[in-house]
């Protein structure tokens, strides 16, 4: 498949060898699931990363896009970037970040905010499910 030729080498490569493509179980309590659109264009992100409970480590990560090349890039990117972080840590990775790194164009900025969405819609929904089990655990007796 053929990018305009304004695309960054780097968009291209992961836009044809996408890292970490797929998905868990997002019924696993060790896994945080971060599902986002695009007002902009109507384009998905599904960010997923599984979490060590002990440590609070991202220990792996995945997703799925139907998007553009620029949100496909820019979710790569993303899972790339949050493997073996702390959740805290990858809450301050900004789209600025991502689009710079894959030198996105002006208008392509939008593509890469939806990383940054589904990296901390995945870490919101990891920590309510925590909450939500604890809670469980209590009041099942
Ligand atoms: Fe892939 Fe930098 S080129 S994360
Ligand atoms: Fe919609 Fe890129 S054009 S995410």
């Amino acid at each position: 498949l053929r990018l305009p030729r304004f695309y960054h080498e780097r968009v291209v490569d992961h836009y044809n060898n996408p890292r970490n493509v797929g998905s868990f179980d997002k019924n696993d309590p060790s896994v945080g699931t971060g599902l986002v659109g695009a007002p902009a264009c109507g384009d998905v992100m599904k960010l997923q990363i599984k979490i060590d409970e002990e440590t609070g480590k991202i220990i792996d990560a995945c997703f799925k896009t139907f998007g553009c090349g620029s949100a496909i890039a820019s979710s790569s990117v993303a899972t790339e970037w949050v493997k073996g972080k702390q959740m805290e840590e990858v809450l301050t990775i900004k789209n600025t970040e991502i689009a710079k790194h894959l030198s996105l164009p002006p208008v392509k900025l939008h593509c890469s905010m939806l990383a940054e969405d589904a990296i901390k819609a995945a870490v919101k929904d990891y920590e309510s499910k925590r909450a939500k089990s604890g809670a469980h655990t209590e009041s099942t007796t």
